[in-house]
């Protein structure tokens, strides 16, 4: 063991497959702000190999704040910080962290977010840091896990690549040809790689189709179930799309459905919708248009910025209302069409004729250009560069992403005598399973998360 107190030294720290990492410790803490002068400064490093601080606004933290640090070096050079009150808050042992449950149990009413260390060492064979607290408590750290949370930025982005997918705008230029790719349904369900390359073209492109399935009104359930749970909404798990005498939604008629998203009325919108061709219309119509509206919102952002702000802005009434299966239903949610992130990344899109509420509960002058907003918004939609058509054949799953991408039916005419109906099995998922599904299988499938 070598300790790291009043002194100098070099220390070996070895963090998994990258082998041993010679290193230095200190802790500017001590430096700057104890009393007792306790130094952990045993090789401090030339100024021009100090990694790069993370992005903190700087004026915003004391130079006291940002001295609470402790450096490590590591073998190839690099050195990397870590907050003391961090290290504190994530110690390992028993006391504070519960490992079958993999969760954090530090008691946060009494932890002292100023704490100091006493010392801190490193083992012989460099894998593991040792912290000793002035609070007499003991936390030890291995090595490879602390380099995997370097606060670094390379290994935030490596962390943050498992997050979300990058989205691929496209419109139909790029989509010529659609589908751009199609995934057998029995590799999807029979094999993780198979299902892995679906969850990433959707996540991706927003958009995947599915061929090669039964035409049982239970398949959608089933692929529902291998990617986690349905989601159930008022109208219940699967639904049928299809003419039905007596419809609690225009869907379940002949008429064409404008473009949609489908149930912006709900705040948790279910996020992937998934449409099981079993029958199709015979004859003319019966076809899906569908438009990627991150490109929509790019354009009208890039042209008409008053437009963009007026539908990022203004509140909707999004509502349903009705009874489905004997339960009365209402539901309202309230949200721009656009709704964008801190950042101003567009996460959501809502936008339904049929569901946006007659009850307009703004102040009347933001009415008039709203609604100029909303026609320059569908213009663009409708265009052919950002509209594509597709017509479903029986065995074909459509899947999309219900926050992102705009779709539409066009009519089509009633079967003669219920011959040749069109029937449509849909179903949701929601897109917190399913990255949860893609992280986890992206660690046992070699194919590679970005591509
Ligand atoms: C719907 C819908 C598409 C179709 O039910 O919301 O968009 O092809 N259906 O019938
Ligand atoms: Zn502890
Ligand atoms: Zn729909």
């Amino acid at each position: 063991m070598l300790r790291t107190m009043y002194g100098q030294a070099k220390l070996l720290l070895g963090h998994g497959k990258e082998g041993s990492h010679l290193i230095s410790i200190s802790t500017e803490a001590h430096r700057t702000a104890s009393s007792t002068a306790t130094n952990f400064s045993v090789q401090p490093q030339p100024k021009q190999q100090q990694p790069q601080q993370p992005q903190v606004p700087k004026a915003a933290v004391s130079r006291a704040r940002l001295a609470r640090h402790l450096e490590l070096t590591w073998r190839q050079g690099s050195a990397s910080h870590f907050p003391l009150t961090w290290l504190r808050d994530n110690c390992q042992c028993p006391q504070c962290y519960h490992p079958e449950s993999k969760s954090r149990t530090v008691d946060w009413a009494t932890c002292d977010v100023t704490i100091k260390p006493k010392d801190v060492q490193v083992s012989d064979d460099g894998k593991t840091v040792i912290v000793d607290w002035l609070d007499a408590h003991n936390s030890r750290f291995s090595a490879e896990w602390l380099h995997e949370r370097r606060f670094e930025e390379d290994a935030r982005k490596k962390w943050l690549s498992t997050y979300k997918q990058k989205k691929h705008i496209w419109g139909s230029a790029q989509e010529e040809n659609f589908p751009r790719k199609r995934f057998n349904f029995s590799a999807v369900m029979s094999t993780d790689g198979g299902l892995l390359q679906w969850l990433l073209e959707l996540e991706m492109r927003g958009v995947a189709i599915l061929e090669g399935a039964d035409s049982d009104e239970s398949t959608v359930r089933k692929l529902a179930e291998r990617v986690a749970f349905i989601r159930r909404t008022h109208y219940g798990e699967e639904f049928n799309v299809k003419s039905k005498s007596d419809p609690s939604n225009v869907a379940y008629t002949e008429q064409a459905l404008q473009l949609h998203t489908d149930l912006p009325y709900y705040e948790y919108k279910p996020g992937v919708n998934m449409l099981h061709c079993l029958m199709q219309a015979q004859g003319e119509g019966g076809e899906n248009q569908l438009v990627d509206s991150l490109r929509v919102a790019m354009q009208l952002k890039q042209n008409n910025p008053e437009a963009y702000k007026a539908l990022t802005t203004v509140p909707i009434d999004w509502s349903d209302r009705g009874v489905e299966d004997g339960r009365p239903f209402q539901s309202l949610h309230r949200a721009p069409v656009i709704c964008e992130d801190a950042e101003g990344n567009v996460v959501r899109v809502n936008y339904s004729q049929p569901q946006r509420d007659s009850h307009f509960s703004v102040p009347l002058e933001q009415v008039d250009g709203w609604y100029l907003a909303l026609k320059e918004f569908t213009r663009l939609a409708l265009s052919d560069e950002n509209c594509v058509q597709y017509k479903t054949k029986p065995g074909e799953i459509l899947s999309f992403d219900n926050l992102r991408i705009l779709h539409g039916r066009s009519s089509y005419s009633p079967a003669v005598n219920q011959i040749y109906e069109r029937h449509i099995v849909g179903a949701y998922l929601d897109w917190d399973e399913i990255r949860s599904r893609i992280r986890v299988l992206s660690q046992q499938e070699p194919t590679p998360l970005a591509h």
